[in-house]
């Protein structure tokens, strides 16, 4: 049994509308049997008992049972608010308006993807995470930026661009090679892996490799690295134009075929990758700017620098950092079989060695093309849900048990408004970046909004 005091304030502009107020909220109690009493003489009292500090001064009181006294609780609202130092911020919550603080380096796997249409927000959110975290913790920040969004945000933060285009004169070698980069003891098995949904992407083809050309790469891929390994200089890192002139030495019909394949990439007029290393990582926060490889050499360019901040990634476990990747497009990695596998074992890996990826894209329906893509989804605590379309609404529905009430916060939802998953909590957000700063000039993508920044 509790003891309860209502109060209903009323205030209005003037007394006439007062009046009308309180004659109408009197009409409405009365329609379910109660009566409101007005505390005339005591209206001090009253509006002191009815600020949020714990004082009672009214002594009307009656007694109601647990169930009726929760019906007049209404904080049953969950609330995500992390305090610890590393948590960032991502929203509003939609029901209680409180801020949603979350650290997922907390969470058992802090893998996370941002899901919604094209336009609904989610580059601007996995900028509005990078800024934060940048200013926040201390851990190294990753960008793959197919669509070059990315790089005025990055520089304005003091971090890294790095062009990747056939004109540039920045290059990444995809066969690139760190010591520590598997904790196998042999480094050059998760290589070959890379090497062979890198040729998987070049020889194409809707079966992807053949067993025979899988066998002869893996054959090639362990003499390349041989001298290297036997003298690990940086000026003995392979290219692949000495994998092209392995692959050429093999007796197999199949080796020729990969070798053609190859040979646009070393000598013909695709051969940005078949150079050495050349830039240098100074910076906390790098963007990989892959905006002007082609069409087909986006995906391989998208591999080849998911591949190259692996290998940072393996640097950094040993000086207990984390590295924080973001991915966006990423459905790009995940049409080839041979390359999608490769991009879950990196998904699976990352956790262990530190690293926190996150990848962005507007495709649900590719996360779930095979039992092993779905993996990403089910090894994933962090999950970012803008709007969604109608068929992927279902499918996510289905996937992750959601609700057909909070389903609503997905339906034809405003830019930067959704559900956030992480761990078992789920909370409706809501994040209206304010539009009269610095920061949202630099964040957005809408032509009118660019537009008037350059007049
Ligand atoms: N939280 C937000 N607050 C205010 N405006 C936002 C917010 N999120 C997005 N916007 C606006 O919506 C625009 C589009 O968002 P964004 O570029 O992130 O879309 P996207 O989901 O990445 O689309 P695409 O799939 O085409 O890449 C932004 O440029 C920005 O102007
Ligand atoms: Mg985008």
């Amino acid at each position: 049994m509790f003891l309860v005091t209502m109060l209903v304030m009323n205030m209005a502009e003037n007394r006439q509308k007062l009046e009308n107020n309180i004659g109408q909220i009197a009409n409405f109690a009365v329609k379910y049997n109660c009566a409101l009493r007005r505390l005339d003489w005591q209206q001090e009292q009253g509006l002191v008992s009815s600020l949020p500090l714990g004082l009672n001064q009214i002594n009307i009181q009656r007694g109601l049972t647990t169930s009726s006294t929760a019906i007049f609780v209404p904080f049953t609202t969950q609330e995500l608010f992390q305090d610890n130092r590393e948590a960032l911020y991502y929203g509003l919550n939609a029901l209680s308006n409180n801020m949603i603080m979350a650290d997922r380096k907390k969470l058992k796997n802090p893998n996370g993807l941002i899901l919604g249409t094209p336009g609904s927000g989610k580059s601007f959110s996995a900028k509005r995470e990078i800024t934060n975290a940048f200013l926040i913790t201390n851990d190294d920040i990753a960008v793959i930026d197919p669509e070059d969004e990315y790089s005025s945000l990055v520089r304005r933060l003091g971090g890294q661009v790095i062009d990747i285009s056939p004109t540039s004169d920045q290059y990444i070698n995809p066969m690139d090679l760190t010591l520590n980069y598997s904790e196998e003891d042999n480094p050059l098995t998760l290589k070959s892996d890379f090497i062979l949904s890198f040729m998987e992407l070049i020889v194409g083809g809707k079966a992807g490799l053949e067993p025979v050309e899988k066998t002869v790469i893996d054959r090639c891929v362990h003499m390349v690295y041989r001298d290297y390994l036997q003298d690990p200089r940086p000026e003995k890192m392979p290219i692949l134009g000495d994998l092209h002139r392995l692959l050429c030495q093999q007796p197999e019909l199949e080796a020729q075929r990969l070798a053609t394949a190859l040979e646009i990439y070393v000598t013909g007029s695709l051969n940005v990758f078949n150079h050495r290393t050349n830039v240098a990582i100074k910076s906390r926060i790098v963007c990989y700017v892959i905006k002007k490889l082609g069409k087909q050499l986006k995906k391989l360019g998208m591999q080849v620098v998911q591949d190259q901040i692996w290998g940072r990634v393996s640097e950094n476990r040993d000086a207990h950092r984390a590295t924080r990747l973001y991915i966006d497009e990423m459905h790009l990695l995940l049409k080839e079989e041979q390359t999608a596998a490769y991009s879950v074992e990196i998904w699976k890996r990352f956790r262990k060695w530190g690293g926190i990826p996150t990848g962005l894209t507007q495709n649900v329906k590719d996360l779930l093309a095979s039992r092993e893509i779905e993996n990403i989804l089910e090894n994933s605590d962090f999950i970012y849900i803008l709007n969604q379309a109608g068929g992927d609404r279902q499918i996510l529905a289905k996937q992750l048990n959601i609700s057909p009430h909070q389903l609503g916060y997905v339906t034809n939802s405003n830019a930067g408004e959704g559900l956030l998953f992480y761990g078992n909590v789920i909370i409706p957000f809501v994040d209206h970046f304010p539009k009269d700063t610095e920061l949202y000039s630099i964040m957005t993508t809408r032509p009118e909004d660019l537009a008037e920044s350059t007049q």
